[in-house]
């Protein structure tokens, strides 16, 4: 186990109706300025938009719209959002979306109160932004777990990046499944995957033989399948539904994570490959995940085996290396059927169609290398690897 100090934040409201819950308990604490930051307009479509409006409304807030937040958000909206923080003032940002528009938000409460540029304080001055806007966050489709951390994925476009900022952590979170109803269901099974995928790439971390947080680990991925499947079958699952979206959280607030060093290089190959396609990040790793973790597998094979006897029920007798690699591979081909099962890509030339081989040179030569990783790929080796998943 390492060393390890743990606490959070982000204060969580679930269930049906934990909107209004939430923001008549919280909104008091703040300010009256308030950001209210959404995507394309899936929650004026669905309702949630007025019902929000009408909640900021009684309190007597005075509102500022932040729309049109991308998926895979970019650095230049993260400005936008800042400016408009700046101009209007504002005491508090509420972000009503999906990951993007969280992690949008939690980079632009940092920015609103940072002189210098955020990406370079964080990346050329090296350090992490201490002040930001308090933000809530109301999660309108789930799978990312963003709400539940400081971390945020952006693309900065003009550098082919896409990767992690480190921004303000919600204070609060409202996760009511029922606002989640009208995802599509395309989407809601990425969400799901992108879940199994946290948990996959936290066990697959350091150290290397167990600890609680793996066993608790074992549990939330085997939650993840039954219920993704579940989904799957009946997106009108509300208990299935339910149960993915307290996973997604589970895999990101920290808990999971705890006395391990992640590994994660799955994300950094498919971030990078965001940077170059603009693919959708869930579907991403599917298509990646298998190909990866088969040439990983002999590096780590106890732990492949492990997870793949634990949450992918293979059997059998470890009584050598062999086996141990045998049991892991079987493992790892459980995955890639669950994958096929539920309808995700499997491979890079269903994901994106048309795979342009020196696009995958360019990912494989910019993907940060993880620490936690079985094994410290070089950059010939990812691009084998995206070869392997096309
Ligand atoms: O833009 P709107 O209109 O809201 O539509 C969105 C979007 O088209 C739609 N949607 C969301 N809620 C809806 C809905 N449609 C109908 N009804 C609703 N209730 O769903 C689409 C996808 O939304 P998006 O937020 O882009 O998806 P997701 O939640 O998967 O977030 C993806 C982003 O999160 C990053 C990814 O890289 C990607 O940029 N990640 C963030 C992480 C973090 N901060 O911890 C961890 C992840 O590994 C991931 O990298
Ligand atoms: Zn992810």
């Amino acid at each position: 186990m390492e060393n390890f100090v743990f606490a959070y934040p982000t204060k969580n409201y679930f269930g049906k109706e934990a909107a209004k819950q939430a923001l008549n308990a919280e909104l008091p604490k703040y300010g009256k300025n308030v950001l209210l930051a959404y995507g394309g307009g899936s929650i004026k479509r669905n309702g949630i938009y007025d019902e929000v409006m009408a909640l900021l409304q009684e309190q007597g807030k005075e509102v500022t719209e932040f729309q049109g937040i991308m998926s895979n958000p970019t650095y230049a909206k993260v400005q936008e959002g800042a400016k408009l923080c700046r101009d209007h003032k504002i005491d508090f940002i509420l972000a009503v979306g999906g990951g993007s528009v969280s992690d949008c938000c939690k980079a632009v409460s940092a920015q609103a109160k940072l002189t210098s540029d955020l990406y370079d304080y964080e990346y050329q001055e090296k350090k992490i932004p201490q002040d930001g806007i308090p933000m809530g966050v109301i999660v309108t489709a789930a799978g990312t777990g963003s709400e539940q951390n400081a971390g945020a994925v952006i693309t900065y476009e003009e550098k082919n990046w896409k990767g992690a900022l480190w921004g303000t952590p919600a204070s609060f979170a409202v996760l009511d499944p029922y606002y989640t109803k009208t995802v599509p269901q395309k989407q809601v099974l990425s969400g799901a995957f992108d879940t199994l995928s946290h948990c996959m790439e936290t066990y697959l971390g350091t150290p290397r033989q167990p600890n609680l947080s793996d066993r608790m680990n074992e549990a939330v991925m085997r939650s993840v399948i039954e219920n993704t499947r579940k989904v799957a079958k009946d997106p009108e699952d509300m208990n299935a539904r339910s149960e993915l979206f307290w996973a997604a959280a589970m895999a990101e607030n920290g808990i999971l994570k705890i006395g391990k060093v992640t590994d994660f290089q799955a994300h950094m190959i498919e971030h990078q490959l965001g940077a170059f396609t603009n693919c959708n990040h869930g579907r991403g790793l599917a298509a990646i995940q298998p190909a990866l973790y088969r040439h990983l597998a002999p590096a780590a094979r106890k732990q492949y085996a492990r997870l793949a006897r634990n949450v992918f029920d293979v059997n059998g007798e470890e009584a050598d290396d062999e086996t141990t690699l045998e049991i892991a591979l079987k493992g790892i081909e459980k995955l890639a059927a669950f994958i096929r099962e539920i309808g995700l890509p499997t491979t890079l030339t269903e994901l994106l169609g048309e795979v342009d081989d020196a696009m995958l040179r360019q990912v494989a030569d910019t993907a940060v290398i993880t620490k936690g990783c079985a094994k410290q790929l070089t950059p010939d080796e990812i691009y084998v690897i995206l070869q392997e998943a096309k």
